[in-house]
């Protein structure tokens, strides 16, 4: 079998973190694009000597050019700006859909049956704007947010019951953005309803924290937005699709009348294979969840507008 061939977009802290964890996994060849001279190939030279003590057997190169990327599997795309305190993610919008549009425009020239997954801020719309400029069908272009934003609402639900963040099951749904749709009915242990184990006010809490989880980091930080779980909630995906595993999670999608809405992308739980999205599942929101959807929708759709495509 011809080995997975993947290209990151960006080798800043998302980008090289993603190469990081993808080698870490062993899976595919990694090319490392960025517009700034030697970033990529210096952090790509560092990557590959970490195989011999991790044991990885997969290559990886730093590249300026856009034709070392021919026929990828997978092209992640992480380039832009991040955010700084006090900047939310739309603040970079105007910022970030010129860079996005370039990145999606070329990677789709040179790699015309690659899946896309974007990672840049804010997701939603930056997803839209690949998914307009590639002309690649929606299964093959993906937001990466409901990994992250779901890893973080379990890793809060885990410190809160003393268990295992593994043993706990929670999907956010929705918008990258304090809009978010941390479901509450459907997170469990093992199977056990977390509303059976934890007091309502300290759920409503870890739902807060969870809306404001990426900001919480931006605070601490101050120069610059999370990357470890960013980057591997992106290879998270990557892996599914490669392995074509089948596995269902979380992820902005393109839908056409799936929760009853079109023409927009929304965090919903997919079915990722190697076409990418391979099917939406559906289920039937109760009518405060469906509520929140539709504020979510409101500001995706508002995000959308304002990328002027
Ligand atoms: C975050 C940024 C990447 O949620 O949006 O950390």
């Amino acid at each position: 079998m011809r080995r997975a061939k993947i290209t990151i977009i960006g080798a800043g802290n998302v980008g090289a973190t993603a190469a990081h964890w993808a080698l870490s996994r062993n899976l595919g060849d990694i090319v490392l694009l960025d517009v700034m001279e030697g970033i990529p190939q210096g952090k790509a030279l560092d990557l590959l000597q970490s195989g011999p003590v991790d044991g990885f057997s997969r290559r990886v190169i730093g590249s300026n050019d856009y034709r070392d990327s021919v026929d990828s599997d997978v092209v992640i795309i992480t380039a832009g700006l991040a955010r700084k305190p006090g900047m939310s993610r739309d603040d970079l919008l105007a910022k970030n859909v010129e860079i996005v549009k370039s990145c999606a425009e070329q990677a789709a020239s040179f790699s015309p049956n690659a899946v896309l997954i974007v990672v840049t801020n804010p997701i939603d719309a930056m997803v839209y704007t690949a998914y307009k400029v590639s002309g690649f069908p929606r299964q093959r272009v993906i937001g990466m947010a409901g990994v992250l934003d779901s890893a973080r609402y379990r890793t809060f639900l885990a410190e809160a019951l003393g268990v295992a963040p593994r043993d706990v099951n929670a999907m956010v749904m929705g918008i990258h953005g304090d809009n978010m749709l941390p479901l509450v009915r459907l997170a469990n242990v093992a199977g056990v309803p977390v509303s059976d184990l934890l007091d309502a006010e300290t759920i409503a809490g870890i739902v807060k924290r969870t809306q404001h989880g990426g900001a919480e980091i931006v605070n601490h930080l101050k120069t610059g937005s999370a990357f470890y779980t960013p980057g591997l909630a992106a290879v998270e995906m990557a892996e599914a699709i490669i392995t074509d595993s089948k596995r269902v999670m979380p992820c902005a999608a393109w839908l056409e009348g799936e929760f009853g809405i079109s023409g927009c992308f929304l965090g919903v739980p997919v079915v990722l294979g190697t076409g990418g999205v391979e099917r939406i599942v559906e289920f039937p929101l109760q009518d405060e969840e469906r509520a929140a959807l539709a504020e979510s929708e409101t500001i995706v759709r508002g995000q959308m507008a304002a990328t002027g495509i």
